[in-house]
């Protein structure tokens, strides 16, 4: 099993402290039947801002230290990049990078505000080949509050990633909900675990999965074999349709505008 989106390097962000809490996160990983992880450290302006490059070089650390404490996993380099006016600029620095090296990048937003400028920044990012995964869609107050909000992200041709720990309420049931409503009507793409050490936040994902009623256990196999394929170079994004919400008078384009 594949972790799409992980806080595993120690040291790097609010993700695991030190190289203890690392091995510790990836021993669970491992007993959790996981076998590969993106390490996915945040990168936001003035807060966390370690380059690409360097989490490369990191990984490949932390790779050394799996094999020589006999942990059976292996870890790839990623970005979760908090999505806003300065992404383009860093991307033109060559500060930014996908997961995997490839041209998949993992974007968060600001929970609480949609910036209105978004959509256009995606459209610049496409003009560079970038294909957009939206990180834990179903956290954002504005999609909470109208889930019609996604298909201003849909249309831009992003793709969208789960937080095991929403379907398990960690983020609260308004969250949760949300977050079935989105799995039902088939918008992720991934799943991840979104780990951040050994507390609540762990990086582990067959548990939650497995422990989902039938219909929600399989949609989410679905996305963990996604996230398998996307390791191997095999994974092809479908087409999305844009949402509907029953009982609302749906307008042309995409629903209430965000
Ligand atoms: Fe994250």
């Amino acid at each position: 099993m594949v972790d799409l989106h992980c806080h595993i390097i120690p040291g790097i962000d609010d993700g695991a402290k030190d190289i203890e809490e690392s091995l510790k996160m990836l021993r669970d990983a491992e007993d959790d039947g996981l076998r590969e992880v993106i390490a996915t450290p945040h990168f936001m302006r003035s807060r966390f801002e370690v380059p690409y490059e360097q989490v490369v070089e990191k990984v490949k650390k932390l790779n050394e230290t799996c094999q020589e404490e006999n942990i059976n996993i292996k870890i790839y380099p990623g970005q979760e990049i908090y999505l806003n006016r300065n992404t383009l600029d860093d991307y033109e620095k060559g500060v930014l990078g996908g997961l995997n090296d490839s041209n998949y990048y993992l974007f968060e937003m600001n929970l609480m505000k949609f910036d209105k400028g978004i959509p256009d920044i995606l459209y610049e990012l496409s003009l560079h080949g970038i294909t957009p995964i939206i990180a834990h869609p179903e956290r954002y107050r504005y999609i909470i509050e109208d889930i019609e909000r996604i298909n201003r992200l849909i249309h831009e041709g992003c793709l969208f990633q789960l937080n095991v720990g929403s379907i398990d309420g960690v983020f609260g049931k308004k969250a949760k909900k949300c977050a079935e409503e989105l799995l039902n009507r088939g918008v992720y793409d991934f799943v991840g675990s979104d780990g951040h050490g050994i507390e609540t936040r762990k990086a582990i994902l067959r548990k939650t999965i497995v422990e989902q009623k039938k219909k929600n256990m399989e949609k989410m196999l679905y996305l963990a074999e996604n996230n398998r394929d996307f390791l191997k170079g095999e994974f092809k994004p479908t087409k999305k349709k844009l949402i509907t919400t029953k009982g609302k008078l749906f307008s042309m384009f995409y629903g209430k505008g965000i």
